[in-house]
């Protein structure tokens, strides 16, 4: 970066893929949408089949939003994915959010090996997997912009949910180790952390009595909405960040902290 301004933040020109923004509701499509408005092109990848609705929706404003459909459980359909996100984008490929996750919560005496399996499959194997399939882009461009999110559990142990615990600690450990690799190659690898946020995957949490525990921990006073990760996502994605890499940045209201 030659001299900081506001255009440090601005993403226009810049080519995006973000997993996980199928769902209009979710954290992901927030992202997206942000780096939309900070001027990206976005492929929006999720194995939902209204990804291409959502896409439509958000792309009723320039510049272009695509739809992929492809399932992270699944090898092939998982590359296949990344292959037609990258062609739409015409070749090329400037920020990675590997944002797509799943939850299942049930006792470690009792927890299914299958739901093992898919857990740590689609929240930390295919984030690897997406990873180095980006960095083959953009190593040789030599720049890119790699955002994985992590959350409060790649800190903390949770409660009943020892694979979403075990997967969100390996995205922490996993941005490390990449960044060491990629960032003095001009591709800087990082985490956004976020605490507690209303959106379906903490449906199931919000009525449990735990939730009235968790609300108190947070020193904002509010579960936080999609909206909230637009500021780190955007700062992450654009110039502004580019001395930034391996770091794990929490977007929780203070949560990982509070008492
Ligand atoms: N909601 C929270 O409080 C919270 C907190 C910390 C971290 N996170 C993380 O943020 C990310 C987004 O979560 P969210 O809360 O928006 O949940 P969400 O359920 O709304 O979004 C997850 C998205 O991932 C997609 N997905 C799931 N499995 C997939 C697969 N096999 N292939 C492709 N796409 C798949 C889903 O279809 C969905 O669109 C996840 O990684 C989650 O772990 C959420």
């Amino acid at each position: 970066m030659s001299s900081f301004s506001l255009k440090s933040f601005d993403l226009q020109g810049k080519k995006a893929i973000v997993t996980g923004a199928g769902r209009d509701t979710g954290l992901c499509y927030g992202m997206a949408k942000a780096l939309h408005t900070c001027g990206a092109e976005v492929v929006l990848y999720d194995v939902l089949p209204s990804v291409h609705d959502t896409a439509k929706q958000l792309g009723e404003t320039a510049p272009a939003v695509y739809g992929v459909e492809a399932d992270l459980n699944d090898a092939a359909s998982r590359t296949r994915g990344f292959h037609e996100a990258v062609e739409l984008l015409g070749g090329r490929l400037d920020i990675l959010v590997n944002g797509a996750g799943m939850q299942y919560r049930c006792k470690a005496i009792d927890y299914p090996e299958d739901k093992w399996e898919q857990i740590i499959n689609v929240n930390l194997s295919s984030m690897f997997f997406l990873s180095q399939m980006a960095a083959k882009i953009m190593i040789p461009a030599g720049k890119g912009k790699i955002i994985n999110i992590a959350s409060m559990n790649s800190f903390l142990g949770g409660k009943i949910i020892p694979a979403y615990a075990s997967s969100k600690g390996g995205v922490m450990q996993m941005t490390k180790a990449l960044s060491n690799e990629w960032c003095g190659l001009g591709v800087n690898v990082n985490a956004i952390a976020p605490g507690y946020y209303e959106t379906e995957l903490t449906e199931d949490l919000r009525k449990m009595e735990q939730a009235k525990d968790i609300s108190k921990r947070i020193p904002a006073g509010r579960w936080g909405k999609p909206e909230d990760l637009s500021g780190a996502v955007v700062f992450l994605a654009s110039e502004a960040s580019d001395y930034v890499s391996g770091a794990i940045l929490a977007v929780d209201g203070g949560a990982l902290y509070g008492a």
